[in-house]
């Protein structure tokens, strides 16, 4: 009897899969993940949609009991290879169905190797290398049993008070669309391969707006807003083939992300047909309560599993309620069937029911020379240059003499940033060893401060006898690497400590003083960078920090980042970013009344009636896609294809790029628009384009741009559409300046 429904469910299906247009891998895919629910009792299917940290059932033996008993379907924070494989053969062998288990680890920018953090890797604006270092991240990670990562971070943040700026990629969409998508293929590789892991499009959404830059504070994000910005890096993985979305802490709009059916079923499911599975982040369905949207675990449960959350993420609201809510009526088993497909359709995606799960555990992959190699290469591409006045840097690895001083100089643990789980300090090479290791005792060391945070000036005099006695000084200034990263927010975005008290008495000295920051947030760091003759940030460079740093300034090559944030004078600047809106009354430099310029009697009502802070001005400390290199850059002979664009064509953008100077470097291109007039108020500019190139002294190359009229649609509120009307284009070195032209779109 048993087998006869059996048929007549997997015949339905097969119709039903026809009508749907899958494949029939697809299919038969299809019918494997029915047939294998059609034999699971709710429990079990309820246990799949668990994620549990590792212990949370007790030791290794009950551990493997809770699996037997198809209590899990995936692990977080497990370590250990050997267990990991254990626990797998388990699960494959000894439990009833045989469903295997995702073993989840945050896996962020590293996992012995350590690349700098997101925010510093999106300022290589170079995806493909991005890419090249996610896939050694899954090769360590997989051989240590890891599965799935919850990777990468895709929310668009313009709050460097917020500490998850260091997981982000910045400010703008496009960019983080273009290194959330390389990411995911690094991770994911092939599927079938033994070192494939599972990536995670994670917080959806709008997480980066937390108010005040508080972390898992309140989002107020306007649909416009919402899908014309924050949605877009989602759902470039999702059309990538991210395998996972993780649902965020925040409340977005009075509706909890972990609740949200417009975002995780309107959006995510009916609007992009999204066929992954969703995790809630760690126990964001139980913090419905706090949220005050849900008055206990139940209703907790109810929300999310109908709002379509597939895997509940360390709370345990799912596992002591889904039966009960079956049982009452309030959900039906479908909707759990439903979710359980998902969670199998990855598994099986992964070739998980069928891949071995101990042939790649090896640990000859950690931190192989070849891994150190692509760490130090996007190290020292993530780094920009802020400063180089009188050409300070680079400087001669002749030097009679060099003083390296700070207390990032020699921060193993701090170099490596935030979200660290399997990385190691003692892998570190730290800028004084690599310094050392060139210089020999023609350097100077001496921290000047112990941390970061330290007050103390005991300090103080070695390092200036230090710098006194040498013929420049490096200064390794920032934060510590807990200073940033998750609920570690700052309302105070200087330097801490007493480090510019520091900067201002090597400054005293009179030598040429070059600061390197490491940091994990664009710091307000206006009076440092007055005083420094040159000024490199470095954000936490990873592993090979010191290498990395010591190829720049010994000018074994040029520095080509460039900031993927904006860089504000001070958090009362917050929000600044580069699309914002021209306003009614926008201000030029010339209407600017700064407060110390203001008459003493002044009887004026107003200081001119425009936007602008009469401390800060109206500019930023430095724009987005701002960054220095060794040589110059001359851009010339803007070229549009057509003065007119219609609204189902295309124009090509050129420009001549040369290099002018006397060092060969990169040079990152970028194309912005500005739609002069719209249905709803538009951003005075917005990336939609950008090229690295390389050039010797005395090249030139011609970059061209395709801008199809799709990629001038926005959403204004009721609708996707693409708007007729005048359009200003510039191709720079950034989003402050460059060549402009114009076109019309008919
Ligand atoms: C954390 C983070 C999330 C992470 C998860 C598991 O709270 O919000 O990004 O992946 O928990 O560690």
């Amino acid at each position: 009897m048993k087998i006869k429904i059996l048929t007549s469910i997997v015949g339905l299906w097969l119709l039903a899969s026809c009508a749907a247009g899958l494949s029939d891998s697809q299919d038969l895919q299809e019918q494997k993940i029915r047939q294998i629910i059609s034999e699971m009792t709710l429990d079990e299917k309820i246990g799949q949609m668990q994620q549990s940290n590792d212990g949370f059932f007790g030791d290794d033996e009950a551990t493997k009991q809770a699996i037997r008993d198809g209590k899990v379907g995936s692990f977080l924070n497990m370590v250990g290879a050997e267990r990991i494989a254990e626990f797998q053969r388990v699960a494959l062998e000894e439990s009833k169905h045989g469903i295997p288990l995702l073993f989840g680890r945050d896996v962020i920018h590293g996992f012995r190797t350590i690349f700098p953090i997101p925010l510093g890797i999106a300022s290589s604006w170079e995806p493909d290398l991005a890419q090249e270092a996610m896939r050694v991240s899954a090769v360590e990670a997989s051989s240590m049993g890891i599965n799935w990562t919850f990777a990468p971070m895709m929310d668009v943040t313009w709050d460097p008070r917020w500490g998850r700026i260091a997981e982000s990629c910045g400010e703008d969409p496009l960019l983080a669309s273009k290194f959330a998508v390389a990411m995911v293929k690094g991770f994911q590789g092939d599927l079938n391969d033994p070192t494939a892991v599972a990536a995670c499009a994670k917080h959806f959404v709008g997480y980066g707006m937390s108010e005040a830059g508080r972390d898992y504070n309140t989002t107020y994000i306007p649909e416009p807003l919402l899908r014309n910005v924050h949605l877009r890096p989602f759902k470039a993985a999702a059309d990538a083939g991210v395998l996972t979305f993780m649902s965020a802490f925040n409340d977005l709009n009075g509706v909890p992300t972990s609740g949200n059916e417009f975002t995780l079923k309107h959006i995510l499911r009916d609007e992009w047909g999204y066929k992954g599975m969703v995790v809630s982040d760690w126990a964001s369905i139980e913090e419905m309560i706090a949220h005050g949207f849900a008055a206990d675990k139940k209703q907790a449960a109810e929300i999310s599993v109908k709002a379509g959350v597939d895997m509940e993420m360390a709370s345990t609201c799912y596992a002591d309620n889904l039966k009960q809510l079956i049982k009452e009526g309030v959900i039906s088993e479908d909707l759990v069937d439903n979710h359980v497909a998902n969670i199998l359709r990855v598994k099986m995606e992964m070739g998980l029911f069928d891949k071995p799960y101990d042939n790649h555990v090896s640990t000859d992959t950690i931190l192989a020379p070849s891994h150190l190699k692509v760490s130090r290469e996007l190290a020292r591409k993530s780094m920009v240059l802020l400063k180089n006045n009188d050409n300070t840097l680079p400087i001669s690895k002749n030097i009679r003499s060099l003083a390296v001083i700070g207390p990032l100089a020699d921060a193993a643990r701090d170099q490596l940033g935030t979200w660290i789980f399997d990385g190691n300090g003692d892998d570190s090479t730290t800028p004084k060893e690599a310094f050392g290791e060139i210089l020999g005792n023609r350097m100077n060391y001496s921290s000047g401060l112990e941390y970061s945070r330290d007050k103390s000036t005991k300090g103080f005099a070695k390092a200036i006898s230090a710098a006194q006695n040498s013929d420049a000084i490096l200064i390794f200034a920032g934060e510590e690497a807990i200073l940033s990263g998750e609920a570690n927010a700052r309302g105070i975005i200087d330097l801490p400590g007493i480090q510019t008290e520091l900067i201002t008495e090597l400054k005293k000295t009179g030598k040429p003083l070059i600061l390197v920051v490491m940091a994990g947030r664009p710091l307000g760091i206006g009076a440092e960078m007055d005083m420094a003759d040159a000024v490199l940030y470095a954000w936490h460079p990873g592993t090979m920090a010191g290498p990395a740093i010591a190829d720049l300034v010994f000018g074994d090559f040029s520095p080509s980042g460039k900031l993927p944030v904006t860089f504000v004078k001070g958090a009362g600047q917050i929000p600044f970013y580069y699309y914002r809106k021209n306003t009614g009354r926008p201000a030029t430099e010339n209407d600017v009344v700064y407060i110390d310029d203001i008459p003493r009697d002044s009887k004026q009502l107003s200081l001119g009636f425009k936007s602008m802070h009469i401390d800060y001005g109206i500019t930023p400390l430095l724009p987005f896609g701002y960054g220095l290199s060794y040589t110059e850059f001359k851009y010339d002979n803007l070229k549009l294809s057509s003065k007119e664009m219609s609204t189902d064509g295309a124009i090509t953008l050129s420009a001549d790029i040369r290099n002018i100077g006397n060092y060969e470097a990169e040079e990152i291109v970028q194309l912005y628009i500005h739609d002069k007039v719209g249905s709803i108020t538009r951003p005075i500019k917005e990336l939609k384009g950008f090229e690295k190139i390389n050039l010797k002294p005395g090249d030139v190359k011609n970059v061209s741009f395709e801008l199809k009229a799709e990629d001038l649609q926005f959403y204004n509120g009721d609708d996707y559409i693409i708007e007729p009307g005048d359009f200003e284009v510039w191709i720079g070195p950034n989003s402050d300046e460059g060549l402009k032209g114009s076109f019309v779109l008919k």
